[in-house]
């Protein structure tokens, strides 16, 4: 996720890109830059980390012209450095490019052009736009960008420039949000309304595969087929702060409904065309380093030690290697045995959490091969890892993690595919049909998402409760973990998880009338020893919420008080459903008691102290 910015008119361009990449950066901020139309021609200024050094530089060295694009980097293609910054440009340095998004075929494009003669300097998905466009200019910029980006896979947000036609800023959207504002004299682009908001509040909000052509007097709308269209004017009557959470009360409910996208992003480019198999060529690892490892060991911290945890089940039925989770404080210190055949996978969000990246340390001086997941690229557990899996969520503002969660439960889906179809414990069939269940994922999400009114209800009738419980087997249990950490980090209510079988084995002692439990029943397996366990709490009082899989709801009505159904699913992957209607009542929940609810008491985002 990064953030683009762009302006054509009659005021000094580069304030107000830099005021418009401030209020994008939020969306990534490992490097940024700009171009601008100055009386030397196209010229940019970029640089790596926040945006103050961009700053800084243009106090110094100010671009000087009336039209320019901006660009805030979060980086997925190459480390945050000055020359993997946007603006791209291409040899003759005539064309630039900013770009939010990930072109899945850049390397096959790019050794296309490297063969036309096109030298490349950075190591982005991003600059072989910029050369493909030059090189498909027949002194149209339209019909250069419409035939660049017919061979373009992925999803992409464009805000291209050529100093051929310096009057013309051409926006593309595709997968990757993009809006133009409209001016007198004067137009913009954005990845988002906050970007522009003090400028204008007429925009129009473009849809994948639309265009625009942008002048200092009108707009072009059209199709990127090049049909022209006609759009009504969205007129923002939002307040900035409103604006800046995309119209949503709060970043964490803004990030539970982003997480369709969040799946779909980090998916892309990693099923083969065929749908038949998972291709990461991100890893190094070889297939004979991946069959002679023996043991794999999880590690990490709060959220992402729950995502470990149903990334134990997903590799040890999928890849039939025995998988040890840990959490990362506890790790280092009880002499874990890591041999060079141990493949440690250490799970972060932020990639900076002081305890994980202890345990990373301490793998890799006892020789383990180490495999990052991380939804930053760049960041320390990223660099000191052997190997890493971007998850591709894109920045998380809310303390309680959400989208970064489920990501992280996307990104083990994959891998635990990608070591199944080395190793063969799987065949093609099997992984294919695994594929296309998570395909489906992202619209199951959407379906869950749309009923958040139920579970605001589900949410007031509890959230004045003491104490709670969450029970469920097998990944239930890790989703029942989750769940119980979010309410707690968001309420303050206590509340516990069990695995629902333990829970006769002391807990049960606290259930008493109106205790509320909430029952994950998502696998089929284990369906009726799950409801004996219901029954057990029922039969102390306990009010019970069942979340369960659609179609069992006769069955699930004989035993709890009020329910819940995700859509049909493989057993494996319910998590990815699961998890979000216990979001939403952790949310509502904290807003029923008036809490802070994306920063709440004694928590920081980050944590980089042991
Ligand atoms: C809870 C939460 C934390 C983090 C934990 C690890 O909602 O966000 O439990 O999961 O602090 O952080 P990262 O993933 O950045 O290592």
């Amino acid at each position: 996720m990064c953030g683009i910015v762009g302006y054509i008119g009659n005021r000094q361009s580069q304030s107000i890109l830099l005021e418009g990449l401030k209020k994008l950066e939020y969306r990534g901020y490992d490097s940024a830059g700009i171009a601008v139309f100055t009386d030397q021609g196209l010229e940019i200024t970029k640089t790596v980390g926040r945006l103050a050094n961009l700053e800084g530089r243009l106090t110094s060295e100010p671009l000087r012209g009336t039209v320019g694009i901006g660009h805030t980097r979060w980086a997925t293609h190459g480390k945050p450095s000055d020359v993997n910054s946007h603006p791209h440009t291409d040899n003759s340095l005539k064309f630039s490019v900013v770009h939010n998004g990930i072109i899945e075929n850049y390397l096959e494009l790019k050794e296309e052009l490297m063969h036309q003669g096109h030298r490349f300097v950075s190591e982005t998905d991003t600059e072989v736009i910029s050369h493909l466009i030059a090189g498909l200019y027949e002194g149209d910029i339209v019909k250069a960008v419409q035939k660049a980006v017919r061979k373009m896979r992925g999803a992409f947000a464009l805000g291209v420039l050529t100093e051929h036609e310096p009057d013309r800023l051409v926006a593309v959207r595709y997968a990757s949000p993009l809006i133009i504002g409209i001016g007198n004299g004067e137009k913009f682009i954005a990845s988002d309304i906050p970007a522009i908001l003090e400028h204008t509040r007429d925009i129009y909000i473009l849809n994948d595969g639309e265009m625009a052509v942008l002048t200092r007097d009108g707009v072009e709308l059209m199709t990127i087929e090049g049909n022209f269209i006609s759009k009504d004017v969205f007129h923002v009557d939002w307040d900035l702060m409103t604006a800046e959470k995309g119209g949503y009360d709060h970043f964490m409910l803004k990030e539970i409904y982003e997480q369709p996208k969040a799946y779909r992003d980090t998916m892309r480019g990693r099923v083969s065309e065929d749908g038949k198999s998972v291709t990461l060529s991100e890893l190094s690892m070889t297939p004979e380093q991946i069959r002679a490892f023996r043991r794999v060991h999880i590690v990490a911290c709060g959220t992402a030690m729950h995502a470990g945890m149903v990334g134990k089940t997903i590799i040890e039925q999928l890849a039939r290697l025995p998988v040890e989770t840990d959490v990362a404080s506890e790790y280092r210190y009880r002499s874990p045995i890591i041999t060079p055949d141990t493949l440690v996978i250490v799970v972060s969000q932020s990639g900076e959490t002081a305890d994980t990246l202890a345990a990373l340390r301490e793998a890799k001086r006892c020789g383990a091969r180490v495999l990052a997941i991380t939804n930053v690229v760049g960041s320390s557990v990223a660099r000191e890892a052997d190997d890493t899996i971007v998850t591709l969520a894109g920045p998380e503002i809310a303390v309680a993690s959400t989208k970064a969660y489920t990501s992280q439960l996307i990104a083990f889906y994959l891998f635990g595919l990608y070591l199944a179809q080395t190793l063969g414990t799987r065949d093609e069939a099997f992984v294919a049909n695994m594929l296309a269940a998570m395909q489906a994922l992202p619209e199951q999400v959407e379906r869950i998402l749309a009923q958040a009114e139920t579970i605001k209800e589900i949410a007031d009738a509890i959230a004045h409760n003491r104490s709670l419980f969450f029970i469920g087997r097998g990944v239930d249990y890790a989703v029942a973990l989750e769940g119980s950490l979010k309410l707690k980090e968001i309420s303050y209510i206590h509340s516990e998880a069990y695995a629902a079988g333990e829970l006769k084995h002391g807990t049960l002692a606290l259930i008493e009338e109106g205790v509320p439990v909430i029952a994950l029943l998502t696998q089929e397996e284990l369906f009726e020893k799950t409801i004996s366990n219901i029954k057990e709490t029922k039969a102390r009082g306990a009010n019970v919420l069942g979340i369960y899989n659609e179609g069992q709801e006769a069955e699930v009505a004989k035993s709890v008080d009020s329910q819940f159904a995700i859509p049909r699913t493989l057993p494996l992957l319910t998590p990815a459903l699961s998890v979000v209607p216990l979001q939403l009542l952790s949310y509502y929940a904290s807003l029923a008691l008036g809490h802070d609810v994306d920063k709440p008491r004694n928590l920081a985002k980050s944590v980089t102290v042991e």
